[in-house]
């Protein structure tokens, strides 16, 4: 990766409520904190992660995502909000428009998974982060974010009796993405709702280290103040900075800002 270019960070997994949109905020928050331009595009037709970055409702916002994707004449200035319940952070609006594009990018593009990374290009130079929230499917959203990205991560409910199960779907569509964006690097599974105490999560991260190769290091445990967080839409660093969950979420960036770092060197 060339020094000055964004490191663009895919959070993806298929399974619903695993800790996607959670992790987006709570990173580029964190990532912010210590000085990084950020930049969150969500991606989810759910737009939870703009109902929470955003200081409007994603309803209200004429310029999303799926315009983005779909009117590529429209610069990319005009899709980005600097201004956000997040300080530092900026986000690009997903919207209910996401979930019908799929059949006009197939239709007006020789390669339709490619559509965000061209979008993203000119912005590369200019910003040290972008955080995409990927809804919870394998479609063409999630192609599209895979392809655009220099990395990606997948959260995983660490607690749950089914964990990792399931996710070859998700190594399968990185096989295939990886034709066309060969240096995707894999920052590893994030377990989430992680405690090491429980057979059943030490499993699952063994399970998960068999299955992605790669766990990272830091895990993220279980509070009740992440929904409190989210309910009240602030970043949870700034309803307990000393919460476990927040000082893992900064761990997380100081982490990935390591990794990226090396990368350069
Ligand atoms: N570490 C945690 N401890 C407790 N609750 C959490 C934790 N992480 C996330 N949650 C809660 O779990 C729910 C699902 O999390 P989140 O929305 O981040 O998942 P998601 O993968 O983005 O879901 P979707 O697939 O629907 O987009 C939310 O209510 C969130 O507040
Ligand atoms: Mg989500």
């Amino acid at each position: 990766m060339e020094p000055s270019k964004a490191a663009v960070i895919a959070v993806a997994n298929h399974k619903g409520g695993c800790g996607k949109t959670t992790t987006c905020i709570n990173l580029a928050d964190n990532l912010a904190q210590m000085g990084k331009s950020v930049l969150v595009i969500d991606m989810d037709p759910q737009a939870n992660s703009s109902l929470h970055i955003g200081l409007n409702h994603p309803a209200e916002i004429r310029y999303t995502a799926a315009e983005m994707l779909l009117n590529l004449e429209l610069p990319l200035q005009a899709f980005i909000h600097t201004d956000t319940r997040v300080e530092g952070v900026a986000l690009i609006y997903g919207s209910m428009g996401l979930e019908t594009i799929g059949d006009t990018l197939k239709n007006n593009h020789p390669r339709p998974n490619e559509v965000l990374r061209a979008r993203l290009e000119p912005l590369l130079d200019h910003i040290d982060y972008i955080i995409i929230d990927c809804p919870p499917s394998l479609q063409i959203l999630t192609m599209n974010a895979l392809a655009a990205s220099t990395h990606y991560l997948v959260p995983l409910e660490s607690g749950a009796p089914y964990g990792a199960y399931g996710l070859s779907d998700l190594n399968k569509r990185v096989g295939q993405i990886k034709l066309i964006n060969p240096t995707l690097d894999f920052l590893g599974a994030l377990l989430i709702w992680h405690d090491d105490r429980l057979s059943l999560c030490r499993q699952n991260e063994e399970d998960a280290t068999k299955m992605f190769g790669k766990v990272i290091p830091i895990k993220i445990g279980t509070s009740s103040k992440i929904n409190q967080s989210a309910a009240i839409k602030v970043p949870l660093r700034l309803i307990d900075k000393n919460n476990h969950i927040a000082k893992q979420y900064k761990e997380l960036a100081e982490h990935i800002d390591g990794v990226v770092a090396q990368e350069y060197a």
